[in-house]
């Protein structure tokens, strides 16, 4: 016979199955489990009229009881499983990078190429013991030309046009100026190169820039010949243009070297000039205070834009000055 009992157990079973199927988060479900399995729960409740079974009618009923419980615990079970995993595959979805996405692109500076060519120069040069000087731009006479062997009337001045300031000093127009303030300062032996920025009244054009750049090479010591100085270029220029080139040393003129030369390499079937360079004068050392009985040594003087206009084939030298974004992204 179905029992009061029996009924309202049936009943409980039933409305719990569908409140906690129905839970849509862990709380309300632990609220369910209070509300339907707590001491002071719904079931408790329905079991305190036990006592008024009859003795045949209890044990089946416990045993539907013992039953109905553990449905209801595993339902609260499965449920609290089911909505811990989706509050995980939530957190997944809510996490996920899509890599498929387009990034965020950072421009990338890059190395102008005045300069990598600047650092190559360097780079070849310290690894033949050289160290890196430096000088001011802003010029003294002196230092740019009267200790270089080039007083005032003398007529290579007319070499160079130079920009003066009113108080008499003026624009380098060359990084020789470094080789004396560099001599000054240090002894023999020296190997310096000096890589820096000239001025010279030049009209503008495709191989012509008011402001250009140089870098010095000088070595000072007991015996320095000019063997010295060819056996120093052609390596320089050997591992410069990464083969080894025709070159020619032609007889040439500076004031602060005798004898000087002018040094051209075949470069693409053309005979290309490079660089100026010769034994230093020993009007120069003797302005230093270097006793030229002593000492003798070797000068050479380049022109970056030159190299790097040679090297990268640019064919206008102010391509390498107005920042042309299309122009420099290719180095
Ligand atoms: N200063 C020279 C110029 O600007 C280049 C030069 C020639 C530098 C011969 C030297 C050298 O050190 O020995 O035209």
């Amino acid at each position: 016979m179905v029992t009061d009992i029996e009924s309202q157990l049936q009943t409980l079973a039933e409305s719990a199955q569908s409140a906690i199927a129905s839970t849509d988060n862990l709380s309300s479900l632990e609220e369910l489990r209070i509300k339907y399995l707590g001491k002071k729960g719904e079931l408790s409740l329905i079991l305190k009229g036990m006592g008024k079974l009859s003795a045949e009618d209890r044990p089946r009923i416990g045993a539907i009881a013992n039953e109905i419980k553990s449905t209801i615990q595993n339902t609260l079970t499965n449920q609290q499983n089911d909505l811990k995993q989706a509050q995980i595959n939530h957190k997944i979805a809510s996490e996920t990078i899509d890599v498929t996405m387009p990034g965020v692109s950072r421009p990338l500076g890059k190395i102008h190429p005045l300069q990598s060519t600047i650092d190559r120069v360097i780079d070849i040069f310290v690894g033949l013991g050289y160290t890196v000087a430096q000088g001011p731009q802003i010029e003294s006479d002196y230092y740019n030309f009267t200790a270089l062997n080039t007083p005032p009337d003398h007529p290579a001045r007319d070499m160079q046009d130079t920009f003066y300031f009113d108080d008499g000093n003026l624009l380098r127009t060359h990084t020789s100026s470094v080789q004396i303030r560099y001599m000054e300062n240090n002894e023999p032996p020296i190997r310096v190169i000096a890589p820096g920025r000239v001025y010279r009244r030049d009209t503008v054009d495709a191989t012509h820039s008011a402001v250009f750049h140089q870098i010095e090479i000088l070595a000072v010591g007991k015996g320095l010949t000019f063997s010295d100085l060819k056996g120093t270029i052609k390596e320089f220029l050997r591992q410069m243009f990464g083969d080894d080139l025709p070159t020619i040393f032609r007889a040439s003129y500076f004031p602060f070297t005798e004898p000087s030369a002018e040094v051209d390499v075949e470069w693409q079937g053309k005979w290309l000039e490079v660089l100026g360079c010769g034994m230093v004068d020993p009007n120069v050392l003797k302005a230093v205070g270097y006793d030229p009985e002593i000492y003798t040594g070797f000068a050479a003087g380049l022109g970056i834009e030159r190299f790097a206009m040679i090297q990268h084939k640019i064919d206008d030298i102010r391509r390498l000055y107005n920042s042309d974004q299309r122009f420099l992204q290719q180095f």
